[in-house]
């Protein structure tokens, strides 16, 4: 454990230390490393953010960049569950729309946001190969196909009492 100079005095753990040495002063290997920490993560914090950039050596400005280009990368931690509701084009002409904002209503979040109790985050994404069966939702890992807005509650319902 160790601190970061430019990180208030932020404790680096072990986990983000290794993947900063790994790195070190080579910042054609950023995106490499931003995958890794939110592999370990579930996001990239400024601790993190602000860790990598002194220790890989890329502006704190081309990371934020990179991390809010990037619809894989995460600024704020995710739900115990992550739903993801495919908005590709077979998707979204079998009213994946609606499906996403029965979500939004349900939950009382937006897209990209977190529910107050960490249990849920809600995304949209693009197509995830599962075309046959649109409109298509995701849970962690789980597709959940044919999917319509009658089967949301149900589906919350199922995850909160896992
Ligand atoms: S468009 Fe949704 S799975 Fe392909």
């Amino acid at each position: 454990m160790k601190h970061c100079e430019g990180c208030n005095g932020s404790k680096i753990d072990d986990k983000l230390e290794k993947i900063g040495q790994k790195y070190k002063n080579n910042p054609s290997s950023i995106i490499e490393a931003l995958h890794e920490v939110q592999d370990t993560y579930g996001y990239i914090s400024t601790t993190a953010q602000k860790y990598l950039s002194e220790t890989v050596n890329v502006p704190m400005s081309e990371i934020y960049g990179i991390i809010t280009f990037y619809s894989r990368f995460s600024l704020k931690p995710k739900g115990k569950y992550n739903i993801q509701v495919c908005m590709g084009t077979a998707c979204y002409v079998k009213g994946s729309e609606k499906i996403l904002n029965t979500f939004k209503e349900k939950l009382g979040i937006s897209e990209g946001q977190t529910t107050d109790d960490g249990l849920f985050s809600l995304e949209s994404i693009r197509c995830i190969g599962a075309c046959g069966l649109a409109p298509a939702i995701v849970v962690n890992n789980e597709v959940y196909g044919r999917f319509t807005p009658d089967k949301v509650e149900e589906i919350i319902e199922k995850y909160k009492n896992m």
